[in-house]
């Protein structure tokens, strides 16, 4: 046989290696010993530790342990420059922002190399899929600063914001957080992880090159105590973070209470699902980009194959073929599929948990290929034989390791799909679009990708559902999420309540005069409290004026137990809940002077004003339920992404103790306008206006289940809310001591929640919550990826 029949015969493959040079070169102008990046100069190196090239296990440089004393340097150095960055006019932000888009373009090879070298991915990823995304979001971002008033009105920056960053995709991630950040007008002080912090701190040079100005941008470097010093730094405004869900909790626990603003970006274990009508051959490559991209390291990684059926063995030994074709060896090569595993702690935890899965009865298969004799080299693995309850399935793998599961249904996918704590992403491939674009809302996750995967840019939001996080990276959303309203700096402490007449010591006295304690109203129904005890509401003037039941664990279990069963509301049409909302002023309306004695005996106020302001607010809200839509994008690939608004899932509101009517329907109606079903708490104080309003549900035909009410003390009851795995987002309009509470209290499902504070939020001012203000917080953005082209 000549030369090249065989080499078409074998498919053999020479090494096409791209020099390490240049970044070595830079690596040596630096004397191979980094400081840090604060107010625009290098601090002298101290206490250092070594960053090391995981295909080789050299180091490649040392580079600084930043303490708390460096990060509070950078604090000063970013809240000094916040007056001037954030005073420029958008079109000078531009400016920057695409200077700096320019120059990783002229250095993207430099990058490109020194991000593998550092990291381990092949340059194939780094060249073509890292850096070009880089510059992308950067340019993106630089009309974003420009076009910000026009888009934002009434928006401003945070102020000074803290990100951290992990190792997957080292100056990705930074792009993700720098551009919108600086584009908003925030200034930053980012730390990268400590496996890959060089191409972090090429990029505060190019910041240099740039021009920026001192302070914008502060690299502080260092593990995981610079990140706590980080987040526990008092003059930081916002926390930005992406990396693991456990380090992404100790987050959202140390943050509570502070008012700082904050983003999670965190784990995945996302479905990948494959219907018997799918393009087989193109879905393999698909799940080859899918979990041996980045060798598995992604958080978006399509790490669970769901196969129909039908197509399960066929699908399952195509795959095998194809995965003793990929090539695994040194990142630098261009021709390789599977570079290195960031580092030989994550090497060993990859191993441990697939033995652990195999220990639990999965079958592991790897194919035959010899590995590089050193360096953090995996082989690319399949695990079959699984149950959903498999450590394997549950957990993130974070490596080159695929689980693969069948399913039978679309519904059995869907199922599937969904049975994870999860809910970053997810693929669909099939021939069929109505399946698809059929299953794709179905599905919990920010991201859906039908018949590709793994695609990422810059105008298309990115980010998670349920323990993925909360907050978006990029599309209109991210940039949302690096402002706030300009008047939430004016919030004053809300007012003390008045004390009231001391509770009876004796309970029958208590009832005395009182002829029906007010029911709760679950799940459609009126309920009697769990505990059979009622509590006491007295008027203004100290009158008893009515009892309600004692709510508790119980009878909030029950109602989050309704509110789940009631989640169809999402998917109701947004005009038959509009209608329902429109019926609900309607007949609220018809009663007003009902209600408005029951404020009166309350509050020993009028009430007629807050009835009205009730009834007016049912119809904002109506109006909006077919109105706050999602987008569709055009990202320069051959897609679109649409960015669907979905609701959260079961709200959780506790109301505030002032306007017993209208604290309440300010709440409710944008929650239930955008289609999540609620259980609240009314006003601790002056329930009964909420207890009346069970009639008005019942004959608005709002469905059973979609407002559950639960009376008894707050700030027990939000406990239990924050508390409870079911409950999605939680809305707590409680003085200082109960935000805190529930947020401390939030993070074991990370809920999404929304506090007070103990800060007065005038719920009557139309102009600040008649609006998007609660619409954005009772929603979440999910794009879905939809390629074109025969
Ligand atoms: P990690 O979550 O510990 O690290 C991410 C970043 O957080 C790093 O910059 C780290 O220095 C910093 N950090 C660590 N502890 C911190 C703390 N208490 N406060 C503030 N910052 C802190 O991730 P790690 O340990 O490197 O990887 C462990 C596992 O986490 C991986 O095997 C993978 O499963 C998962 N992971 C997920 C990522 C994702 O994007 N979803 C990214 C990185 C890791």
């Amino acid at each position: 046989m000549n030369k090249i029949a065989q080499i078409f015969e074998t498919l053999e493959y020479g090494p096409a290696p791209e020099s390490a040079q240049p970044a070595l070169d830079w690596l040596k102008a630096h004397d191979g010993v980094f400081g840090h990046f604060i107010n625009g100069a290098w601090t002298k190196p101290e206490k250092t530790f070594s960053s090391d090239n995981p295909a080789t296990g050299e180091s490649l440089a040392l580079v600084s342990e930043g303490t708390a004393e460096d990060v509070d340097k950078a604090v000063k150095a970013a809240r000094a420059a916040f007056k001037s960055w954030s005073a420029l006019s958008g079109y000078e932000r531009a400016k920057y922002l695409y200077a700096i888009a320019r120059l990783v373009q002229k250095h993207s090879r430099l990058f490109a190399v020194l991000e593998s070298l550092d990291n381990g991915k092949p340059i194939r990823e780094s060249r073509d899929i890292d850096i070009p995304l880089v510059a992308r979001h950067f340019y993106h971002h630089a009309g974003w600063a420009q076009h910000r008033d026009r888009e934002f009105p009434g928006q401003v920056p945070y102020g000074v914001c803290g990100q951290i960053i992990p190792w997957n995709f080292p100056l990705l991630m930074l792009a993700w957080k720098i551009a919108p950040a600086l584009a908003a007008g925030n200034t930053v002080v980012l730390k990268p992880a400590e496996f890959t912090s060089l191409t972090a701190l090429l990029f505060a040079e190019i910041c240099e090159k740039a021009g920026l100005p001192k302070g914008v941008v502060n690299i502080v470097t260092g593990a995981g105590e610079t990140g706590q010093a980080i987040v526990a730094h008092p003059d930081i405004d916002k926390i930005a973070f992406t990396g693991s869900t456990e380090v992404g909790k100790a987050i959202r626990a140390a943050t509570a209470g502070t008012g700082k603003g904050l983003s999670l970006e965190l784990g995945g274990k996302s479905p990948y699902i494959v219907f018997e009508d799918a393009d087989i051959d193109s879905a393999i490559e698909g799940l080859v980009d899918a979990i041996w991209f980045n060798q598995g390291q992604v958080c978006c990684a399509g790490s669970r194959l769901l196969v129909q059926e039908s197509i399960e063995e066929r699908f399952i030994t195509k795959l095998k073929k194809r995965m003793a074709t990929l090539r695994v060896g040194d990142p630098l090569d261009k021709a390789i599929d599977i570079g290195a595993l960031v580092a030989p702690v994550q090497v060993a935890r990859v191993r441990d948990l697939v033995k652990q899965g195999a220990a639990e009865g999965a079958h592991v298969y790897e194919p035959d290929m010899d590995l590089p004799a050193k360096g953090c080299f995996l082989k690319p693995a399949l695990i079959t034989n699984v149950s959903p309850a498999n450590s394997v399935v549950a957990e993130e793998i974070f490596g080159p390791v695929l689980v693969a599961m069948s399913f039978r249904t679309p519904e059995e996918a869907v199922a599937l799909a969904n049975n994870t704590k999860y809910g970053l992403a997810a693929t669909i491939w099939s021939e069929n679009i109505n399946l698809a674009l059929d299953i794709a809302p179905k599905i919990k996750a920010g991201v859906v990708w039908i018949n590709g995967t793994n695609n990422f840019d810059a105008a298309v939001g990115f980010g998670g559902y349920k323990e993925s996080g909360f907050g978006r990276e990029g599309g209109k959303e991210g940039m949302g999420a690096y402002m706030k309203p300009a008047w939430e700096k004016d919030l004053k402490p809300a007012p003390i309540a008045k004390a009231v007449a001391a509770k009876p010591t004796n309970p029958l006295d208590a009832a005395e005069g009182i002829d029906q304690t007010a029911k709760m109203y679950i799940g459609g129904k009126q309920a009697r409290p769990d505990s059979g005890y009622a509590r006491p509401v007295y008027g203004a003037n100290g009158n008893l004026v009515g009892e309600v039941g004692d709510g508790n664990r119980k009878d909030i279990r029950n109602a989050v137990e309704a509110a789940r069963a009631a989640l169809g509301w999402g998917t109701t049409s947004a005009h038959n809940r509009a209608q329902i909302l429109y019926y609900l002023a309607e007949n609220l309306q018809y009663r007003r002077n009902e209600f408005a004695a029951r404020i009166k005996e309350q509050t020993g106020e009028k009430g007629e004003a807050e009835v009205d302001a009730a009834v007016e607010r049912l119809f904002a809200f109506a109006g909006w339920a077919d109105k706050y839509d999602g987008a569709v994008h055009n990202p320069p690939l051959r897609a679109i992404a649409a960015a669907m608004v979905e609701p959260i899932g079961v709200l959780a509101i506790v109301a505030p103790p002032s306007r017993p009517l209208l604290g309440s329907v300010a709440l409710l109606a944008p929650a239930l306008a955008m289609g999540n079903p609620v259980v609240l708490v009314p006003s601790e104080r002056s329930p009964l206006s909420v207890t009346d309003l069970y009639q008005v549900l019942e004959t608005s035909d709002v469905p059973s289940g979609v407002v559950n009410i639960v009376t008894g003390e707050s700030a027990v009851l939000a406990r239990t809310l924050a508390e409870h795995d079911g409950v999605d987002a939680i809305w707590c309009a409680g003085d200082a001591g109960t935000s805190t509470m529930v947020e401390k209290a939030s993070t074991g499902n990370l809920k999404q929640t929304w506090t007070s504070r103990g800060l007065y939020y005038d719920l009557a001012d139309r102009e600040k919550f008649e609006g998007d203000y609660f619409l954005r917080r009772a929603t979440q953005v999910k794009n879905v990826w939809v390629p074109y082209g025969a």
